[in-house]
C-alpha cells in the first residue's frame, strides 16, 4: 500500500504504478485541488480503471484512512505549502505501517529559481524547519540527501523518515 499526497499531475503516481503493476500492491493518492484531481485522473485513466489506482480530493492534515494503513508514503514538491506542518507530519505517521517509509523529494533549485523570481506567493521551503518537524512528530531513522548539479549546488534532496518505534 503506498500513498501519495500532493500528487499534482501525477508523474509520481504514473512511477509508483509502474513499480506495484505485476503484484499486489494498491497506490493512493490525496490532492487539495480539483484542477490537479482532474489532471491526474485524466493522466492514469486506465490505471484507474484496473483497480490499482485510487485517487481523491483531499488535505493531508485529514487523512481519510485508517491508522497503519501505508506501506510507503511519499510527496514531492509539497510540503512547504502545508499550513500546519506538525498536524500533516503528524497526520501522515498515524496512516503509517510501524515499519513503513516516507520518502520527501524536494526539487531545490526548482523552487529557488521560482522564489528569486518572485513567483512564490506562499509557503515555506525550508528544510531544516522540516527536519525538525518530523522529529517533533515523531520519525526516527531521519536521513537527508542532497543531489548536487554538477558537483556544485544542490539540485533536489530527499528525505527519508519512519516512525519512531519508541
Ligand atoms: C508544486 S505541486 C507538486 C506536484 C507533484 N508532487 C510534483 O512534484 O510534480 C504541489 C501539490 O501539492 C498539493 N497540495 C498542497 N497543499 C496540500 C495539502 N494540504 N494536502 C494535499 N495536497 C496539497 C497541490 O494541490 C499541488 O498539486
Amino acid at each position: 500500500m503506498v500513498l501519495e499526497v500532493g500528487f499534482g499531475p501525477g508523474i509520481g503516481l504514473t512511477e509508483a504504478w509502474k513499480r506495484i503493476k505485476d503484484g499486489k500492491g494498491r497506490v493512493y493518492g490525496i490532492d487539495i485541488s480539483q484542477a490537479m484531481l482532474e489532471s491526474a485522473t485524466h493522466k492514469l485513466e486506465k490505471q484507474i480503471a484496473s483497480g490499482k489506482v485510487n485517487l481523491a480530493i483531499g488535505d493531508v492534515m485529514r487523512l481519510p484512512f485508517e491508522e497503519n494503513t501505508f506501506d510507503r508514503i511519499f510527496h514531492t514538491n509539497c510540503f512547504y505549502f502545508w499550513s500546519e506542518p506538525l498536524t500533516c507530519a503528524k497526520e501522515l505517521r498515524r496512516v503509517m505501517k510501524p515499519e513503513a517509509l516516507m520518502i520527501t523529494g524536494m526539487n531545490v533549485a526548482g523552487v529557488q529559481k521560482v522564489k528569486g523570481d518572485g513567483y512564490m506567493k506562499y509557503g515555506n521551503p525550508d528544510l531544516e524547519m522540516y527536519l525538525e518537524t518530523l522529529k517533533s512528530a515523531g520519525y526516527s531513522e531521519i536521513v537527508r540527501e542532497d543531489i548536487k548539479h554538477e558537483g556544485k549546488e544542490v539540485a533536489h534532496t530527499f528525505i527519508y523518515a519512519s516512525p519512531n518505534k519508541n
